[in-house]
């Protein structure tokens, strides 16, 4: 081996060494989690496999604030009653910590899927609305009061 060849293997070595550790690294590094929304819940903005179905299916918040100041959410999903066949299930009101503050269930032979949400008095900052299809499963939709 002569001296030329020998820089040159000493060399690669070093920038072997050097490369090697990153590509460890970036191949441990920690994925990001996939984003549950249009995949365990469905949005307007993330309908995942029901991505023909979002008009039917999101639901729709109407706030109005009464004479003593309670907010009152209307949830309407436009979506058709056809039975147990097919049916919104449920409504159910979050705050914006993700806790349950009111649900609504559905008997779809005769109920229509629009319900009627009074808020803890005082209380501001997010809602969010969950429409649950037997057949679409979980819409979420939000709102500021
Ligand atoms: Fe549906």
């Amino acid at each position: 081996m002569n001296r030329r060849n020998l820089l040159q293997l000493t060399l690669a070595s070093a920038a072997a060494s050097v490369a090697a550790p990153r590509l460890a690294a970036a191949e441990e590094a920690p994925k990001p989690a996939p984003s549950m929304a249009g995949g365990v819940y469905f949005t307007s903005d993330h309908p995942g496999r029901w991505s023909k179905k979002v008009k039917s299916h999101v639901p729709q918040i109407e706030k109005t604030v009464g004479p003593d100041g309670a907010v009152t959410l209307k949830i309407t999903t436009n979506h058709k009653q056809y039975g147990y066949e097919h049916y919104i299930i449920k409504h159910v009101v979050l705050d914006g910590d993700y806790g349950f503050l009111s649900e609504t269930m559905f008997d779809p032979d005769k109920d229509e899927p629009v319900s009627s949400h009074t808020l803890p008095a005082g209380y501001s900052g997010p809602v969010y609305a969950l429409s649950m299809c037997n057949k679409h499963d979980l819409w979420l939709a939000e709102a500021t009061v």
